[in-house]
């Protein structure tokens, strides 16, 4: 049932533009025109809008909006991500059921996702504000052939796919402030919190946390003291959909990730720098009480913020970051 009616979303998106006639369907889906319609109402229920005309066929007009395990699934292109999807409408936080799923053993390519967050988790010990519905919360359970070290290469690559989502998919040109908060017009809308469980020389698995404000309003966006925040309907003026949304990160991450795989970090270090914030500006570094002045030259293979200060070029991991 569930995977015929996965190859029959598929058919109606690939015919977005035109109708697909009853007959062609149930000969694509070896099912019976009565069993065709039957599925087109189930889907109907499921929140998805279709046009069906006489002589022409049906045509899918809109998707639904909100994020389940099946929602998810149907019409999701990948090969390994996302085989097991774990949806859940209120958790305390993604990372935190992740973790317990893959101490559990989890298969590479688990997500899991929730509409909303009670507690959850930012960078640096910070709380990131997941109210219900309103956002991409999620956590990729991956189990990469990488040494430990590596690993941050993946929080960068992590930020391409969320800037390139964005770019193609919404009016807006994002960029990446360093290491990975993904801006548009200079405020916060997206963040990667990537967290990491390895021995020695071993990852045993690494969990890459998404957030992406979708659809708050302005009164929706926490005050931060540190940083401007906005959400994609606030910069864009579009209501999106989550669903899409998410499918075309968990499609742009596969992809993105077996390439890295593949031949390395090249091709992810020039697409991070082709949205890197303030690239080739003047910065300042506070790394205890020393503050550097310098240029900044973009990433390095470790992650490291690359800065030129008078002739030297410094690496930069931590520290306090303010442009001029
Ligand atoms: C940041 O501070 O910029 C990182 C924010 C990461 C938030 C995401 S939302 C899904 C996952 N679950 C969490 O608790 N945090 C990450």
């Amino acid at each position: 049932m569930s995977s015929t009616r996965k190859r029959l979303i598929e058919l109606l998106m690939h015919h977005e533009d035109t109708y697909i006639s009853g007959q062609v369907l149930s000969e694509k889906l070896s099912i019976s025109r009565n069993a065709v319609w039957k599925h087109m109402n189930e889907l109907k229920k499921d929140g998805y809008t279709i046009e069906a005309k006489a002589k022409l066929g049906y045509k899918i007009i809109s998707y639904p909006n909100k994020v389940s395990e099946n929602t998810i699934s149907w019409g999701l292109n990948t090969n390994w991500l996302g085989n097991r999807i774990v949806h859940r409408e209120t958790v305390t936080s993604t990372q935190r059921i992740a973790h317990e799923l893959a101490l559990d053993g989890a298969q590479h390519g688990t997500i899991v996702i929730a509409d909303e967050q009670t507690e959850g988790k930012g960078r640096i010990g910070k709380q990131w504000d997941s109210k219900s519905g309103k956002g991409i919360w999620m956590s990729m359970i991956l189990r990469p052939n990488i040494p430990p070290y590596l690993a941050p290469q993946l929080t960068l690559l992590t930020a391409t796919v969320v800037a390139e989502v964005i770019d193609k998919e919404t009016s807006v040109t994002p960029q990446i402030k360093w290491p990975n908060d993904v801006l548009v017009d200079g405020k916060k809308i997206a963040g990667i919190l990537t967290e990491m469980q390895a021995e020695q020389d071993q990852i045993s698995y690494v969990i890459v946390g998404i957030g992406i404000n979708v659809n708050q309003e302005k009164n929706e966006i926490p005050v931060n003291t540190n940083y401007e925040a906005s959400s994609l309907f606030l910069e864009t003026k579009q209501e999106l959909n989550m669903v899409a949304l998410l499918q075309r990160i968990l499609q742009t991450f596969e992809d993105k990730y077996d390439r890295f795989l593949d031949r390395g970090f090249e091709e992810v270090k020039q697409q991070w720098e082709s949205y890197g914030f303030r690239i080739h500006e003047r910065l300042q570094v506070t790394i205890a009480k020393e503050t550097w002045d310098g240029i900044f030259l973009g990433i390095a293979e470790d992650g490291a913020l690359l800065m030129d200060r008078a002739g030297e070029i410094k690496r930069i991991y931590s520290g306090e970051i303010a442009w001029f």
